[in-house]
């Protein structure tokens, strides 16, 4: 369904299943588990275009690549077309090696909105067409966008930005099927999903634009829901992958199954293993990981009384013992779920105050570096 090569523009990636840019989770760490697992692309975190020029440890850990990571996106935003045209060029100069530059267009977070960044900027089709064509013309790398329906969900411009966007030449655009007022509970419109995707068809003429959905794809079946209701080329993953990096794998695949202890074990040991080398051994890498950890409990006989645990933890080798002293009483042929459906609906994936929290946290990271 998705499991073939996928063309932005000149960028050749192997397949549509894409990990979405995730403030304060797409690291070098998770993005490597990610890829090993299938993704076809995976994104730096957001990236503040205003902020480009201020440049320190942590910006610089923000935009880092393992060199292990065959094709990387950077995403960004910004308010105004001169302000996003400097921010990308800042971004190519540092000489980060990103094969293609997305503009978020649907970032809720008020302190971004507020800047007329992000989702405010689906407000104005027109402003948001003149975003796009200035970073297209500042860079050498092929531009995309990521939208939500709109505002409001009685400000709905979908069409109309969506026309913008593939008019000024975007080589992807992804749906996020929600308006900026919406939580994370609130349902995905498919056919609002359709209606974008059908303006930016008709728009680009007879180039083509990539059309990816996005919003609550949480295992085969729902992202063949997407498919089958939006006639999207590609999806993108989001809250799905937290804890389950195996849902590239399912995806591609086709198939529902879920790892066995051993092969989850084996799995999140690696991520250990990967953000222990990129953060180094000590307390700022293991707090980092303990969100991680609760999502890769969660689930699991015991992981309520674990949950207490991790948040202790102070050493990635306090969290490596930790998870084998928990994976050693759990029998192999144990699975997650019996019905993988459950997982998506866990309160794993929808705390909605905690994942604002964090996504809030991930763009502080970078708004205050
Ligand atoms: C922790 C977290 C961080 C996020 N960070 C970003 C981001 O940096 N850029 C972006 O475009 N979307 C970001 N999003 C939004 C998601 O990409 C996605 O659009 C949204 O979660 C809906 O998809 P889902 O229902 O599959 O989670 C973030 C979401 C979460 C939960």
């Amino acid at each position: 369904m998705l499991n073939k090569p996928f063309q932005l523009g000149n960028l050749e990636i192997p397949n549509g299943v894409l990990l979405a840019p995730l403030a304060g989770v797409s690291d070098v760490p998770f993005r490597r588990i990610c890829q090993e697992l299938g993704a076809g692309l995976t994104y730096i975190e957001m990236l503040s275009a205003a902020g480009m020029p201020h440049h320190n440890r942590k910006a610089g850990e923000l935009i880092a690549r393992d060199a292990s990571e065959p094709v990387l996106g950077a995403q960004m935003t910004g308010a105004k077309p001169e302000i996003m045209a400097l921010g990308a060029k800042i971004l190519m100069e540092k000489g980060v090696a990103v094969d293609t530059l997305d503009i978020n267009m649907g970032c809720p977070v008020k302190k971004i909105v507020g800047r007329g960044c992000g989702s405010a900027i689906v407000r104005d089709p027109k402003l948001a067409g003149e975003i796009l064509q200035a970073t297209i013309e500042a860079v050498d790398i092929p531009v995309t966008t990521k939208i939500r329906l709109g505002f409001t969900k009685s400000e709905q411009t979908v069409e109309d930005v969506s026309a913008a966007l593939a008019k000024a030449g975007s080589e992807m655009l992804v749906i996020h099927g929600r308006t900026r007022d919406c939580g994370y509970s609130d349902p995905v419109q498919y056919d609002r999903i359709k209606d974008g995707f059908e303006a930016a068809r008709n728009a680009a003429g007879d180039r083509k634009i990539q059309l990816v959905g996005n919003g609550n794809i949480f295992d085969l079946k729902t992202a063949k829901e997407m498919v089958d209701k939006t006639g999207c080329d590609g999806v993108m993953i989001s809250r799905g992958c937290l804890g389950n990096p195996w849902i590239f794998d399912q995806i591609l695949n086709e198939h529902e199954r879920q790892p066995t202890v051993s092969e989850w074990l084996d799995v999140v040991l690696r991520h250990v293993e990967y953000h222990r080398e990129f953060y180094t051994e000590g307390h700022y890498a293991a707090i980092r990981f303990r969100k991680h950890l609760l999502w890769y409990v969660s689930g699991y006989p015991g992981s309520r009384a674990l949950r207490a645990e991790i948040s202790q933890v102070n050493s990635m080798a306090e969290v490596r013992e930790r998870l084998l002293r928990y994976a050693d009483v759990l029998p192999d042929e144990l699975r997650r779920y019996g019905d993988p459906h459950e997982f998506a609906k866990t309160g794993a994936y929808d705390p909605k105050t905690e994942m604002d929290r964090d996504h809030d946290r991930g763009i502080e990271h970078y708004e205050d570096s």
